[in-house]
């Protein structure tokens, strides 16, 4: 179910609602989580930042689908768009993604759960990986980081998953930062479109 006091504004419209139409959580489940093009407005506000954590790793591998032979887990699609304030999209833009295994532990020998790609021309970008565990401290989390291009400024973020009950607990959640999730045959499709500070 997704939890609408938490999701924002842009997300609900980017599900593809008309402007000011709030609807009924299976209602918006209905509705397809990567739309065509995304329902956006001039002057969007940018994704909020987050702590990087200490879990990162720089140089991580070139792939969209972080699942390995023997990986445990509920398998997640991730997807969205990476936009601009004035919603045009960030063809090419880098999205680096890591996060812990579902027994939340994170890999800081190899690359295990963790992949960067570059957002097509229409700024779309997708993972495929599983649904990360928890670790003490913290409510269940994706760790990303996305650049518009090689010499501009990284967003540092981190995005939530609805009706979680240690979302309520844990210092570092925001309610902008919830994707969009609903169930798909055996795995969970989870939207976020991510606006960088840039026209
Ligand atoms: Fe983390």
């Amino acid at each position: 179910m997704i939890d609408h006091k938490l999701a924002s504004r842009r997300q609900i419209l980017a599900s593809g609602a008309a402007a000011g139409l709030v609807l009924a959580a299976d209602d918006a489940l209905a509705q397809p989580l990567l739309s065509p093009t995304p329902a956006c407005h001039d002057g969007d506000v940018p994704t909020r930042p987050e702590i990087e954590g200490p879990f990162f790793k720089p140089a991580s591998p070139l792939r969209g689908d972080l699942r390995e032979p023997g990986l445990a887990g509920r398998p997640v699609e991730l997807s969205g768009f990476v936009l601009t304030r004035a919603c045009r999209p960030v063809a090419g833009a880098l999205v680096d993604l890591w996060h812990a295994d579902d027994q939340g532990e994170y890999d800081n020998k190899g690359f295990r759960l963790r992949g960067h790609q570059f957002a097509d021309a229409k700024g779309r970008y997708a993972f495929k990986t599983i649904l990360p565990g928890l670790y003490p401290g913290r409510t269940r989390h994706f760790h990303v980081k996305i650049q518009a291009a090689a010499e501009s400024p990284v967003l540092t973020t981190q995005l939530y998953f609805p009706g979680e009950p240690r979302n309520r607990e844990d210092d570092f959640f925001h309610p902008e930062l919830v994707m969009r999730v609903a169930p798909s045959d055996d795995a969970l499709q989870a939207r976020f479109d991510v606006v960088l500070a840039m026209r």
